[in-house]
């Protein structure tokens, strides 16, 4: 008999008239890792929210341990020992890693105040006996992505979950990040854990899967052993078609200096110097890709560059125009667009239509600048566009655009800033959440804007991902520039490696 922990049969879920999961089916043993993985919207993360008590399914039954469940909410899931870390964390960032962990799941002393020395006990015995290291007293806004997924694991840990499920936890991981993930979740699972693991990272999943099972528009289409198949055929079950990873690269012209940075200084958010003394410029229809370990500085440059975080020193020009000081808003009127690395903080409202969402940042810039009123009609015809020509799954463009699954918000927001005829374009991650079959699409988007003359500014967690956009590549290695490469055929993945561990050029 095989040891079943947790059994979903015939499991419907409905949106109004959009299936989301249609006769889901999932067997899960005990001590595995299985993971689940399907295109954008194939309705993975509903799966997910169903079998963690966030939804109700609409039909069929969720067994644990062979025993018949109903979740009435997250509690009930919590109770039975399931635990799900979110494809958007849910910590909040003003409080501390302690704060956070205890949240909903108070240690309270007599009398009813919080028994903070407890739980941090507690806490970190169990985050030692995983080999999680967390600092409790900090604020959340001061990790870094790798330690946020850290935190969320061990506070599902915390909450006593023996089944954990991880939705794209290595999205924004860098390689190193993912392999102590991988380590973590091994440990997990030899010591009797099971890890229910969504990625669209489909090389990972034949490393560390024990079972897959494929979803595809709600339905699954595949149960499966890595043994079994391998990348391409799990690729073609997910999308229905051959994924080459094959981009065009049109023949170009690189033209004269449109951005320059020079001598730039900026600071993290606790203070220190993170970004120090950056030079560097980006042509006219150039891909400058921008390499380095996660933490490297690579995201307060972007920041700093596109007006969100005050430079300390140095100077930013644009077209020959001084915009060192100027706001996101002037920098958006003077045609710079921006997609940032968290989709759902910084990207987009999640409350907001898509609508809203398309136009937003730029209903007084270009296009929508009727006197005083954003044209409704334009508007929405840009937002049918953007959806058009970007493969957005969305039923109404006046949905929210919290309600799309996340790969589709990722493709909203790269949509907008691509269609607003910007000349320049920073853009960070920008396939974070994407599926494979989208990722070529995405990819040959950035090409071809290049290929029409707008600069762009990339940097990606995703080494594979600046190699193959980029015709220019910089490493930062703690706050500064460690080399200035020309992308050859020659240049390969462990020269840039070395300079990203702090080589010199
Ligand atoms: N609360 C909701 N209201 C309306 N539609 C929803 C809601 N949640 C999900 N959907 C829809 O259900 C479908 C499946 O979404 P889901 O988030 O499960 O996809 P996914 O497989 O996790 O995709 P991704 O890889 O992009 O994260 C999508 O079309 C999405 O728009
Ligand atoms: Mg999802």
């Amino acid at each position: 008999m095989e040891d079943l922990i947790l059994e979903a049969k015939h499991i419907c879920k409905y949106f109004g008239s959009l299936t989301a999961n249609d006769d889901v089916s999932l067997r899960v043993r005990r001590g595995t890792v299985h993971s689940v993985i399907g295109e954008n919207g194939a309705g993975k993360s509903t799966l997910m929210n169903i079998i963690s008590g966030i939804y109700k399914p609409d039909r069929g039954e969720i067994y644990v341990k062979g025993n018949p469940v109903v979740f009435r909410n997250p509690n009930d899931a919590t109770k039975c020992g399931i635990g799900m870390v979110h494809q958007e964390f849910m910590l909040f960032p003003e409080l501390t890693v302690l704060e956070n962990l205890m949240m909903g799941f108070e240690t309270k002393k007599y009398g009813g105040f919080l028994d903070k020395k407890k739980a941090a006990k507690d806490i970190t015995e169990i985050a030692e006996k995983y080999g999680f290291s967390i600092p409790l007293e900090k604020r959340v806004a001061e990790l870094p992505v790798s330690l946020l997924q850290q935190v969320e694991i061990v506070k599902v840990l915390y909450k006593g979950a023996e089944i954990i499920i991880l939705d794209e936890p290595t999205s924004v991981l860098t390689p190193q990040g993912i392999e102590g993930l991988f380590r973590a979740i091994r440990y997990l699972t030899r010591q009797g854990k099971t890890v229910i693991l969504i990625t669209h990272k489909l090389k990972e999943v034949m490393e560390i899967s024990d079972d897959i099972t494929v979803l595809k528009n709600g339905v699954v289409t595949g149960n499966l052993r890595p043994e079994e198949t391998d990348e391409h055929g799990l690729a073609n079950l997910m999308v229905g078609r051959q994924v080459l990873f094959n981009t065009k690269k049109p023949k170009k012209q690189i033209g004269e200096a449109i951005l320059t940075v020079e001598h730039l200084t900026a600071p993290g958010s606790d203070g220190t110097k993170k970004v120090k003394d950056v030079s560097f410029c980006v042509r006219k229809g150039e891909i400058l890709g921008i390499a380095g370990v996660a933490g490297s500085g690579q995201g307060e440059l972007i920041e700093a560059v596109f007006g969100l975080r005050t430079p300390s020193g140095g100077a930013i020009t644009y077209k020959g125009e001084d915009i060192t000081a100027s706001t996101p808003r002037q920098k958006r009127e003077k045609r710079i667009g921006y997609v940032p690395q968290d989709r759902i903080s910084t990207g987009c409202n999640v409350n907001g239509s898509l609508i809203e969402n398309c136009i937003m940042g730029y209903h007084v810039a270009h296009k929508f600048k009727i006197p005083w009123l954003v044209d409704r009609e334009e508007a929405a015809a840009f937002t049918g566009d953007v959806v058009a020509n970007y493969q957005v799954k969305v039923q109404d463009i006046h949905n929210k655009i919290g309600t799309l699954s996340g790969g589709n918000i990722q493709k909203t927001i790269v949509g907008r800033e691509f269609a607003q005829n910007n000349d320049l374009l920073i853009i960070e991650d920008p396939t974070r959440g994407i599926d494979v079959g989208a990722i070529e699409f995405i990819w040959q988007k950035i090409i071809d804007a290049a290929a029409q003359g707008v600069s762009v500014l990339l940097v990606s967690h995703e080494l594979g991902e600046v190699m193959e956009l980029s015709d220019r590549i910089l490493v930062m290695y703690n706050g500064g520039i460690a080399a200035d490469l020309e992308n050859t055929p020659e240049l390969d993945e462990k020269t840039i490696g070395l300079y990203m561990l702090g080589g010199k050029a």
